[in-house]
């Protein structure tokens, strides 16, 4: 069956600021807004704005919009269980309050795994679990093939490991890794696997089930929504982490033993707007089924869209003397996200960018904060990678102004 296409014209008029006439290319750094997400906060704030598990009316509607919201986010990521999500400001917070959870039940001499390709926020935290007497081992980027290779993971496996940390995607190299492989060989060492799906899922379907992990964190700013996160732990595990609540708050009050005081109401009710746009997008396409058919089919267009724009950069940035793409270099495998990196010879990347700046289009210079990747890389040399990062609403005609602008920026 040949794949449905997406109406941009549409879908772009679901985001405001896409009128404005900037070309927003920086969308792995902070994704353009749904306009029903913000409509819903603002809903929210005006007609619910109460705390929420008192008897009377108000109240009881607050909790039921608040909880129906948490509902449907369990389903945008596949959990069995609303009760294994966790909300939190970011997924550095999140991660930094599972590993708080995880640290009682560690002792001296376990280990734990963590990626060179990482973001920090999947990194830090777990690295200062040596202060507990853990020993942090690293999984090292390959720095010919610029990726992880599961040949590297199995040495680092032992009888101690308890848990491994990666990323789902690199929010540099753009490219996705085998976590359900890699949940495979964890589990079958009797250890936990935490990812981070914040560079992946804007690009494709959560599925925490099928992913195999035992934690996923990201983001909602990367997919379409405010500065809000979500953890998901399963549900067996979560119950056994201790609680950072209140004392009369035990280990069996999911999820609220991970959420200290409130969670941010507005922003949980609104990031059901995404779930909503997902859903109504699949079924213009022509979806039937669930909620989760009707969001894989949205994903599905838009995975077929972005790796037509991704290829569009691509393969403009290989033909190009003297650039170095870093991660991989089509888009054609389905291996990667439209998260592109690069480097030129005898340039520095912030002078790349800044030069861009000027015809009104966003894109970024920098470490991205997976600092230990560019170092072992050796990139600071340019002052990091020219990153460009594509979502499903930009278009040909936007990526066609970005070449423009990159010929004359590198001239
Ligand atoms: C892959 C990845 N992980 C984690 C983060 C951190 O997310 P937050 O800002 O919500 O802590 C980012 C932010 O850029 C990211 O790209």
């Amino acid at each position: 069956m040949p794949m449905a296409t997406l109406d941009l014209a549409r879908i772009r008029s679901e985001f405001p600021a896409l009128a404005g006439g900037t070309v927003f290319l920086d969308n792995a750094g902070g994704s353009q807004v749904l306009g029903r997400v913000a409509d819903r906060v603002r809903d929210y704030l005006l007609h619910d704005n109460v705390q929420l598990g008192a008897s009377y009316r108000a109240s009881q509607q607050a909790g039921e919009r608040v909880l129906s919201a948490r509902r449907a986010i369990a389903d945008l990521v596949h959990a069995a269980h609303d009760d294994e999500i966790v909300m939190g400001p970011s997924t550095t917070a999140l991660i930094g309050t599972l590993v708080e959870a995880i640290r009682p039940g560690l002792q001296p001499g376990d280990e734990v795994i963590v990626t060179e390709t990482d973001h920090e926020a999947n990194i830090g935290a777990w690295v200062r679990l040596a202060e507990a007497g853990v020993t942090v081992r690293v999984w090292r980027v390959d720095v010919d093939r610029l990726g992880l290779h599961l040949d590297d993971l199995d040495p680092l496996i032992g009888p101690r490991t308890k848990w491994v940390a990666m990323t789902q995607a690199s929010n540099v190299l753009g490219s996705i890794n085998p976590v359900a492989e890699v949940a495979r060989r964890v589990h079958a060492a009797g250890a936990r696997l935490c990812v981070d799906a914040v560079a992946y899922a804007p690009h494709r379907l959560v599925d925490v089930q099928a992913c195999g992990a035992d934690a996923v964190v990201f983001s909602f700013y990367k997919v379409f929504g405010p500065h809000y996160a979500l953890l998901w732990v399963r549900r067996e595990l979560l119950l056994t982490l201790a609680s950072l609540n209140h004392f009369f708050i035990g280990r069996e009050v999911i999820p609220y033993k991970l959420q200290r005081g409130n969670v941010n109401y507005e922003l949980s009710y609104g990031c059901a707007g995404i779930v909503d746009y997902l859903t109504e997008v699949g079924t213009e396409l022509g979806a039937v089924g669930d909620a989760r058919a009707r969001m894989q089919k949205a994903f599905d267009a838009f995975a077929q869209h972005e790796d037509a724009l991704a290829e569009q950069v691509l393969s403009w940035l290989r033909d190009r003397p003297g650039v170095r793409i870093i991660g991989l270099s089509s888009a054609a495998t389905g291996a990667r996200v439209p998260t592109i990196s690069f480097v030129a010879a005898g340039l520095m990347s912030e002078a790349i960018v800044r030069r861009v700046d000027a015809h009104g289009i966003g894109i970024r210079f920098g470490d991205f904060y997976a600092r230990r990747l560019i170092e072992a890389l050796g990139l600071q040399v340019h002052g990091g990678v020219v990153r460009i990062s594509i979502a499903h609403y930009n278009t040909a005609d936007e990526i066609g102004r970005l070449l423009v602008a990159l010929d004359e920026a590198m001239a």
